[in-house]
């Protein structure tokens, strides 16, 4: 069977674990999606970096933009993240009718329906289940199992360095910054932590999660958003004392009347009987509540680079099998036109 060619742009923490998974898999994959996937190009920043892993130099370019519009290539992943390279590269991968599997929660948060409508375009599939709370298959089933109930709301742990900082201030006592130097020393939080601890990162998921559960279009800009930065000790002291736990939530709540919705990221006390509030250090979980379905949990590592490789090969073979049967996932379903409220009220 003629492989399918990929073509990665990236080659940090995620895209180097996307090349052992491919490397490693090669023939689970090739029996999964009845062909087998060929990397047949890398796009770096710098050629010369030392890698954590080996690939072969005669795959590596950095020039991005003619690798993802070769007439070989059929399925494009990117894993650099961030708003500019990634947009112009993916539309035009998915203007030629390349499939593309991303990773970019804070492009498609800031402007998905561009992807979204060049995939249209160029009849490509575009698949994203990485972009939220990493390995924990969360997207497919909001847009697709649940399609046929009705969410009514999602709280979500969804960021991995500010539960890893308040879970440390919830049972040793300590102090944000200390907290957060031991999540930097540990490697969850970054040298500069702002995107993490003031709610941007999970501000881009909430807007990614509203607009699966709710089937309408939401960007970043309409999350109200309030991050941790001002929490103390004494703060999460005082709700541990009440029978609460501090977590930065994302909220993502449809009205009574069923009109509209409001999307939120901030800090807020969860009784400590919810499930939510056993979700320790790093790791991030989703609870939905549906009409019909009732209550749901997703819980796992929504970060690091082999979980997140997980979701991206999981994705992979989704568009691999598409490509092959001539057919295409599923494309934005914006078919309820709800109005989102600017303060994330309700
Ligand atoms: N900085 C993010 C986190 C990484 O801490 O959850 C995954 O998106």
């Amino acid at each position: 069977m003629k492989p399918l060619k990929v073509a990665l742009l990236g080659c940090g923490v995620v895209g180097s674990q996307v090349i052992r998974l491919l490397h490693e898999q090669a023939d689970d994959l090739a029996a999964r999606i009845g062909a087998p996937l060929e990397l047949a190009g890398v796009a770096v920043r710098r050629l010369g970096r030392k890698r954590d892993i080996d690939v072969d130099p005669a795959l590596l370019t950095t020039d991005a933009e003619s690798l993802v519009t070769r007439d070989d290539i059929d399925i494009v992943v990117e894993v650099i993240g961030g708003i500019e390279p990634a947009r112009t590269l993916i539309v035009a991968a998915l203007e030629r009718g390349k499939s593309v599997v991303t990773a970019n929660k804070a492009l498609l948060a800031e402007d998905g329906s561009s992807l979204h409508e060049a995939a249209r375009r160029g009849h490509g599939d575009l698949y994203f289940e990485a972009s939220v709370a990493g390995a924990i298959p969360l997207l497919r089933p909001l847009r697709e199992s649940l399609a046929g109930d009705h969410v009514k709301r999602v709280l979500g742990i969804v960021n991995g360095t500010t539960n890893y900082i308040l879970d440390k201030m919830d049972t040793t006592g300590a102090s944000f910054t200390d907290a957060l130097e031991e999540a930097q020393t540990l490697g969850y939080a970054e040298a500069d932590p702002t995107a993490d601890v003031e709610g941007f990162d999970a501000a881009a998921k909430a807007a990614i999660l509203a607009g699966l559960a709710f089937h309408s279009r939401v960007t970043a800009d309409k999350v109200h958003r309030e991050g941790i930065t001002d929490i103390t000790a004494t703060d999460v002291a005082s709700a541990k004392a009440m029978g609460y736990v501090i977590k930065l939530l994302a909220i993502c709540q449809r009205s009574d009347d069923g009109h509209s919705f409001g999307v939120r990221v901030h800090p807020a006390m969860i009784p400590r009987t919810h499930p939510l509030a056993g979700v320790r250090e790093a790791y991030n979980a989703v609870f939905v509540e549906a009409e019909s379905a009732g209550q749901l949990m997703f819980y796992g590592k929504g970060a690091g680079g082999a979980p997140t490789a997980s979701a991206v090969l999981g994705d992979l073979v989704a568009v691999g099998r598409n490509r092959l049967a001539g057919t295409h996932g599923p494309e934005e379903s914006t078919y309820a036109d709800l109005a989102v409220h600017p303060m994330g009220d309700t």
